[in-house]
C-alpha cells in the first residue's frame, strides 16, 4: 500500500457486511423490543458543550479526565464528541420541554460514541451504543421493567453466558455517610499497597477504589463495608423490591459489592452484564438509576433510570447468522442480453424479489460463478434466442433443473415459490 494513501485513524474502524448486518439487525430488533415497551427514538448530535459532560458525567472521573476528543471551534467555544448517549439525551430532554407535558418519557437511541482509550479487542475510540432511558418515574417497578427489557432484548439476540450484576449506590442521603466509612477503612490500610490512581481515587472519589481491576487493589480492599450495607432503608427496600421483582420474572442476577460504575450520576440501582468470552473487555451493557441528574442540569426534579450496550461488542458474541439468500442472479451468455438482462432484474425487484446482476462484464461461466458465491436460488439465464424469444432461462440452483419461462410470467413463476 503506497505511504500517500490515507488510512482510519487508530480506534475508529469500518464498518463492512457482515459486521454492518449484525449492527442492523441488532437496531431492528431493539427497535421492536423498545418499541412494543413504549420507548420512541430520540437522535440527538454527535457534538456538545463540553460544560455537558463536565456537569453530568463528573469532572474527576476517568471518562472527563482522560478520555474525551475536546477542542475548541472557530469562535473558540470548547465542543466535545460525546463520549455516552445520557448526558444530550437530558440536555434535549430539558430543552424541549418534554417533562411539562409526559410525565413520564420512554427514549432510545443509536450511535457512535467517543473515547479516547487505548484500543484493544472490544474497545475502540469510536464505538456505538444501543441507548436507552426512562425519566419521570421513581418506583422500583421502573428499574426492573428497564432491566427486563434489557435482559429481554440480549436473550433474543441469543447471546449466551450472560451474568447481570446489580448493586445499589444508596442516595444523596446515605452515600456520603458511605463515602467516609469507606475512606476511614481505606485510611486505615497500608495505602503504599494500593496502585497510583486507586490513591488519588482515595482522596477525590474512594468508591472507585472498589472497582479497581488491578488484582492487589482488589485483595487488599476485600474486606471493605459494602454499600448494601449501609443504604438508608428506603434505598433498600427499593433494591429490595427490584430484586423481588426481577425473581418474579425469572431474571437471575448477581450481587456486586464492587459494583460502582464509571460515571458520578449513578444512584440507587446500577448494573451491569458481563460476558466471560470476550477477554479483558467483558462489560457488554451498563446503567442504572440517576434521579439528581437533571436537577443538577438545571432542570425540575426529575428521575431518571437507563442502560447503554455497546454494540461491537455485541457482535463479538453474536451467534452466527444464516446467510440472507437472494431469490436469483441474472447471467447474460453475451453482451446482447444486458438490456434485457437489466429489464428482467429491475421488474423482479419492483415486486419485491431480491437479487443480482455481473457489472463486469465477465464470462458466462464467471457468472455461474458469482450467482452459487452469492448464494442465489435461481440462476436466470439470458442469450440472444431468450432475447428474441422474450423469454429467460430459470435455473434452480439447489436442485440442478431449470426450464424456460416467458418473462410477461416471470413474476407470475416467482410468486408462486414465495406462497408456499
Ligand atoms: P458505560 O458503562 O460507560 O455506560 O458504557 C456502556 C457500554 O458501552 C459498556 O458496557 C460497553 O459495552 C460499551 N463501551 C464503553 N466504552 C467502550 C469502548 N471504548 N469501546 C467499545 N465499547 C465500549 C454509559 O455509557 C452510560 N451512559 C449508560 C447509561 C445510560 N446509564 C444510564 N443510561
Amino acid at each position: 500500500m503506497s505511504d500517500a494513501m490515507i488510512k482510519t485513524i487508530k480506534g475508529f474502524a469500518d464498518l463492512f457486511p457482515p459486521e454492518s448486518t449484525a449492527f442492523t439487525h441488532m437496531e431492528t430488533l431493539a427497535r421492536r423490543i423498545f418499541g412494543s415497551n413504549g420507548y420512541g427514538e430520540l437522535r440527538t448530535p454527535l457534538l456538545e458543550r463540553t460544560e455537558l459532560f463536565c456537569r453530568s458525567i463528573g469532572t474527576e472521573t476517568d471518562v472527563v479526565q482522560k478520555e474525551m476528543y475536546t477542542f475548541p471551534d472557530r469562535k473558540d467555544r470548547s465542543l466535545t464528541l460525546r463520549p455516552e448517549a445520557t448526558a444530550g439525551v437530558m440536555r434535549a430532554y430539558l430543552e424541549s420541554g418534554l417533562y411539562g407535558s409526559q410525565s413520564v418519557t420512554k427514549l432510545y437511541t443509536f450511535g457512535p460514541m467517543f473515547r479516547y482509550e487505548r484500543p484493544q479487542k472490544g474497545r475502540m475510540r469510536q464505538f456505538h451504543q444501543i441507548n436507552c432511558e426512562c425519566l419521570g418515574a421513581q418506583g422500583p417497578h421502573t428499574d426492573a421493567e428497564v432491566i427486563t427489557m434489557l435482559m429481554t432484548f440480549l436473550g433474543e439476540l441469543g447471546i449466551a453466558h450472560l451474568e447481570l450484576h446489580l448493586n445499589s449506590l444508596g442516595c444523596a442521603k446515605c452515600r456520603p455517610q458511605y463515602r467516609k466509612v469507606l475512606y476511614d477503612y481505606l485510611r486505615s490500610l497500608d495505602t503504599s499497597a494500593l496502585c497510583e490512581d486507586c490513591k488519588r481515587r482515595m482522596e477525590t472519589n474512594p468508591l472507585r477504589v472498589l472497582d479497581c481491576k488491578v488484582p492487589t487493589c482488589k485483595e487488599h480492599t476485600e474486606k471493605a463495608p459494602t454499600l448494601l450495607e449501609h443504604n438508608c432503608p428506603e434505598c433498600r427496600s427499593h433494591y429490595d423490591m427490584v430484586t423481588s421483582l426481577l425473581r418474579a420474572v425469572g431474571i437471575d442476577w448477581v450481587q456486586d459489592n464492587r459494583l460502582v460504575r464509571g460515571l458520578d450520576y449513578y444512584c440507587r440501582t446500577t448494573f451491569e452484564v458481563v460476558s466471560g468470552s470476550i477477554g479483558a473487555q467483558s462489560s457488554v451493557a451498563g446503567g442504572g438509576r440517576y434521579d439528581g441528574l437533571i436537577k443538577s442540569l438545571g432542570g425540575p426534579d426529575i428521575a431518571g433510570i437507563g442502560f447503554a450496550c455497546g454494540m461491537e461488542r455485541l457482535a463479538l458474541l453474536l451467534p452466527e447468522q444464516a446467510a440472507v439468500r437472494p431469490d436469483f442472479f441474472v447471467v447474460c451468455v453475451d453482451a446482447t442480453a444486458r438490456d434485457a438482462a437489466f429489464l428482467l432484474a429491475n421488474r423482479l425487484r419492483k415486486a419485491g424479489f431480491s437479487g443480482d446482476l455481473s457489472h463486469a462484464g465477465t464470462s458466462f461461466k464467471g457468472q455461474m460463478r458469482q450467482a452459487g458465491k452469492c448464494l442465489a436460488r435461481h440462476a436466470l439465464i439470458i442469450g440472444p434466442d431468450e432475447v428474441a424469444n422474450q423469454s429467460v432461462v430459470v435455473k434452480n440452483l439447489d436442485e440442478n433443473r431449470q426450464e424456460t419461462v416467458n418473462t410477461a410470467d416471470i413474476v407470475a413463476y416467482f410468486a408462486q415459490f414465495s406462497e408456499i
